[in-house]
């Protein structure tokens, strides 16, 4: 893939204190992966790619705009049914009654929901809700999808399942930009690794080549500590 977003010196400030300091970056991979250690800056930048937050400096340069959705680590369910969960988010792209409930069914269907559509979304288990919360996302038919630590909460077999769900939105040609603290799913997940520490890019690096010897003494620690 061509670079699809180039990050400018990009800068968040809060309270004086710099969460992400004067990152650029290029991203052409289709999936990458954002790796490091707690308080890091990974669901700052994420957030700020999403533009849900607005950068104190530097700039997002969009290669060509392209259609969005996140996924969030604790996702957040209306108090409805499943169904209506995935619907609402399609209604407010538009898209008639008929047409958005369809495309929630199969978006259910697709994340093997399909028998729980009418529960309500809040009493699903963590990982029913997240497979909602990827339905929902996928339904939008997101050009990128990104997502924060979307199987934090879930046993190996939820995240598994929720891992095979996002290589399927991916095979569909979405990109994926992802954080994680698995370091199975990133290898499983990830064509690029994008490593921050302390709020600054350390290194871009592709997959196997970061596994097997990361660049940066940062990444070299974070391993160790991770992989001992
Ligand atoms: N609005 C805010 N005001 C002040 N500090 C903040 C704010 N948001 C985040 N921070 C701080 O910025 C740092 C980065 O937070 P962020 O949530 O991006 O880290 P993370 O890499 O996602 O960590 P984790 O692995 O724990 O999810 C943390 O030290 C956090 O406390
Ligand atoms: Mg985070």
């Amino acid at each position: 893939m061509s670079i699809w977003l180039t990050i400018d010196n990009l800068g968040l400030t809060e309270g004086g204190t710099r969460i992400i300091d004067a990152v650029s970056l290029s991203l052409s991979a289709q999936r990458t992966l954002v790796l490091g250690p707690n308080g890091a800056g990974k669901s700052t930048l994420l957030r700020l790619i999403h533009g849900l937050l607005h950068p104190s400096s530097g700039a997002l340069r969009w290669s060509q705009p392209l259609s969005q959705a996140m996924v969030f680590q604790r996702p957040v369910m209306l108090r409805t049914t499943a169904l209506a969960n995935v619907v609402y988010g399609l209604k407010l792209k538009g898209c008639t009654a008929h047409e958005c409930d369809r495309r929630a069914r199969q978006a259910l269907a697709h994340v093997g929901l399909e028998t729980l559509a009418k529960r309500p979304a809040r009493l699903l288990s963590g990982g029913e809700q997240q497979r909602v919360a990827l339905a929902r996302a996928w339904a939008l038919e997101p050009e990128l999808l990104i997502l924060d630590e979307p199987t934090a909460s879930l046993d190996p077999a939820s995240s598994r399942e929720v891992e095979r769900i996002i290589n399927e939105i991916a095979a569909g040609g979405a990109r994926i930009l992802m954080t994680t603290h698995n370091l199975g799913q990133a290898r499983r997940v990830a064509e690029e690794i994008v490593f921050i520490d302390r709020g600054r890019i350390a290194e871009q690096t592709p997959v196997a080549e970061f596994f097997k010897l990361p660049r940066t003494p940062a990444a070299q620690d974070f391993l160790q500590e991770e992989m001992p």
